[in-house]
C-alpha cells in the first residue's frame, strides 16, 4: 500500500487490458492515475474502477498519434493534479490481417505501426519529461513486446516497431538520466487480456501455454505488477532496461517438448 503516495502517473491505453490493470493497481498505491485512451467510454469506466479502489483518477480523450492532443493531455494532467511523476506509453500494436511478412505486408499498415508504437511514445515523452524535470524526476515506462525480440512469420512491422521501442527506451535514460528521469521498458509474452480471453480459440492457448517454461499464461495484472515497481522508487537504481515479463517464453528453447520426452521416468 501507498508504494506510490504522491505520485502522478499518465497512462496511455488505459481504457481496457493490461492499461486498465495498470491504473488500478496504481490508483490502489496512492497515485493520482490520469486514464488516456482514444475510447473515451473505456476511459470513464478505468476511471471509476481506479476511484472504486481507493485512487484519485481523470478520464482523458487522447490519439497518442497526435501531437496537439498528446500536449493536451499531458497539460490536463499537470494542471489537474499540480504535478507529473510517471507516464506509461503503452498503446500499441498492429493489425495481424495487415501487418503479414515482407512480401505481402500492407506499407499502410507499417506506416500506422510507427505511428501507433513509435511516434507516440516519442510523443508522450517529450510532452511529459520537462514536467518530470521541474519536479526533480521521473519515470517512464514504454511497453514493448517479446515480438521486438525474435524474429516471426508474420507482424514483420509490430517487430521492428517494438525493437525500437526498446532502443528509444535507452535514449531517453541516457539522455535524461542527468536529471533524474528513469525510462525502462516492460516486454510482456502472452497476456490473456479479456478481449484475447474471448476469441483465442483453445488449441491456440493450449500451444502458447506450452511455448511457455510456466504452465500459465501471463494476465494484465502480471504487467501492470512490474509497471507498479517501476513507477516506484524501489526501482531508482533501475534505468534504460526491459523487463521481460513472459512466462519464460523467450528463455526457453524450441527444442524442449522434444527433449522432456526424453527424460528418464
Ligand atoms: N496483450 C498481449 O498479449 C500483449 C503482449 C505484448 C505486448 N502487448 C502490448 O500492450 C499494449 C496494449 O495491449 P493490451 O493487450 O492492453 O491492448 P488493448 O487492446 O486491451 O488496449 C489498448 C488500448 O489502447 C487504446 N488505443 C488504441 N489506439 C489508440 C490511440 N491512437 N490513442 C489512444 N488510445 C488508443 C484502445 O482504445 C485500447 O483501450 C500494446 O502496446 C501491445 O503491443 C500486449
Amino acid at each position: 500500500m501507498n508504494r506510490l503516495e504522491n505520485k502522478v502517473a499518465i497512462i496511455t491505453g488505459a481504457g481496457s487490458g493490461i492499461g486498465r490493470a495498470a491504473a488500478e493497481l496504481m490508483g490502489r498505491e496512492g497515485a493520482s492515475v490520469v486514464v488516456a485512451d482514444h475510447n473515451a467510454a473505456g476511459a470513464e469506466e478505468t476511471a471509476r474502477a481506479v476511484e472504486a479502489a481507493g485512487g484519485r483518477a481523470l478520464p482523458v480523450a487522447v490519439d497518442v498519434t497526435d501531437d496537439g492532443s498528446v500536449a493536451d493531455m499531458v497539460a490536463q494532467a499537470v494542471r489537474e493534479f499540480g504535478r507529473l511523476d510517471v507516464l506509461c506509453n503503452h498503446v500499441g500494436g498492429t493489425d495481424p490481417r495487415k501487418d503479414l511478412d515482407l512480401l505481402r505486408l500492407d506499407m499502410a499498415e507499417f506506416d500506422r505501426a510507427v505511428a501507433l508504437n513509435m511516434r507516440s511514445t516519442l510523443l508522450g515523452s517529450r510532452h511529459a519529461v520537462p514536467h518530470m524535470i521541474r519536479a526533480g524526476g521521473g519515470s517512464v515506462i514504454n511497453t514493448a513486446s517479446v515480438a521486438g525480440l525474435v524474429g516471426d512469420v508474420l507482424q514483420i512491422s509490430y517487430g521492428a516497431v517494438k525493437a525500437a521501442v526498446v532502443n528509444i527506451t535507452k535514449s531517453i535514460a541516457v539522455q535524461y538520466g542527468p536529471q533524474g528521469i528513469r525510462c525502462n521498458a516492460v516486454a510482456p509474452g502472452a497476456v490473456m487480456t479479456p478481449a484475447l480471453q474471448d476469441n483465442l480459440p483453445a488449441d491456440v492457448v493450449a500451444a502458447l501455454e506450452e511455448a511457455n517454461a510456466l504452465p500459465y499464461l501471463g494476465r494484465p495484472e502480471d504487467i501492470g505488477h512490474t509497471m507498479v515497481f517501476l513507477a516506484s522508487d524501489e526501482s531508482r537504481y533501475l534505468t534504460g532496461q526491459l523487463l521481460v515479463v513472459d512466462g519464460g517464453m523467450t528463455v526457453q528453447s524450441p527444442a524442449v517438448p522434444g527433449r522432456r520426452a526424453m527424460l528418464p521416468g
